[in-house]
């Protein structure tokens, strides 16, 4: 008995020093608050938009969304573009490769967003669900259902996380960062405050725009993020209409054995 409890205490303690270990090269990410986390969270439709605006003016230079067809972007739960509002931006931001015209035609909503233009730089349509956080040996699931996912918080540490100092090596540029894992990233701080100007004048200093085009991430790793809260909440909502149901029922149809001594017919 002993032996057997040693063997799985030496065990656990091999785990769990294990998943420390494996935790040690891993950079800092901190919590931010989403819109969207939590069992009721929404989407919220103008700061998607606003992250859609720093995609294109900035990040596109350099990061493709292969996965994310246009059209999507008015989608219910979306950034929920009007239609012809679609059709003018992927017409005007992006064209495609037409093989029957053997040119490169203005883009249309069924057309996806573009590759990666650099090819250092990863795709980021699933970054936001690549990269999630809050997990590791220790995770519970509780977080990630009030807390989120962490993958949108580490991309918001990541834009925040530069420190200024770089360096160079075999001919390639890098820049500290607290949040990027080993602390030095290839990618040149993207964004510094004021980088976009948003029509309803909404603040673009650092900080938000990080939150606006980590929500839009977000969203476009897991588009359909409102339709399954929504699902999950019905079903829940049914179960629990079925368990009153059968607590109701069970009631009833013990009602008369239990009161018996009652019934002197
Ligand atoms: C000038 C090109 C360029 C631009 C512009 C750019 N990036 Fe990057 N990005 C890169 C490169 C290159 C890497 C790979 C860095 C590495 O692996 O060291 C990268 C990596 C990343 C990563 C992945 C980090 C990881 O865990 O692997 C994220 C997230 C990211 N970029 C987000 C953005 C966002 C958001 C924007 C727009 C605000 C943006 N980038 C703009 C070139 C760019």
């Amino acid at each position: 008995m002993i032996k057997k409890l040693s063997i799985i205490a030496l065990t656990a303690l091999a785990l769990s020093t294990g998943g420390a270990m494996a935790a040690g090269g891993e950079g800092h990410v901190h919590d931010t608050a989403f819109s969207f986390e939590g069992p009721f969270g929404k989407f919220d439709q103008n700061q998607l938009q606003r992250g859609l605006q720093i995609y294109t003016e900035v990040c596109s230079a350099c990061h493709g969304l292969r996965y994310v067809p246009l059209r999507a972007l008015g989608d219910p739960g979306g950034p929920e573009l009007a239609e012809d509002q679609v059709r003018a931006y992927a017409a005007q931001t992006f064209t495609v490769y037409d093989p029957e015209l053997d040119e490169d035609v203005p883009a249309k909503p069924v057309d996806h967003f573009p590759m990666s233009g650099d090819p250092n730089a990863p795709d980021l349509s699933l970054m936001a669900k690549a990269r999630a956080g809050f997990h590791g040996p220790y995770g519970t699931g509780l977080n990630q259902l009030f807390r989120g996912m962490g993958g949108p918080e580490y991309i918001v540490s990541i834009l925040t996380g530069y420190t200024g100092e770089e360096k160079e090596e075999a001919g390639t540029t890098y820049y500290e960062n607290t949040a990027f894992p080993g602390g030095w990233i290839a990618m040149a701080p993207p964004l510094y405050g004021e980088d976009v100007e948003f029509a309803d004048g909404h603040s673009n200093e650092l900080h938000h725009e990080a939150e606006d085009i980590a929500s839009f991430l977000m969203w476009t790793a897991e588009p359909k993020m409102m339709a399954r809260k929504q699902a999950g909440f019905i079903g829940v909502l049914m179960l629990t209409l079925l368990t009153v149901l059968l607590y109701l029922t069970n009631k009833a149809i013990w009602a008369p054995h239990k009161h018996k001594e009652d019934h002197t017919s």
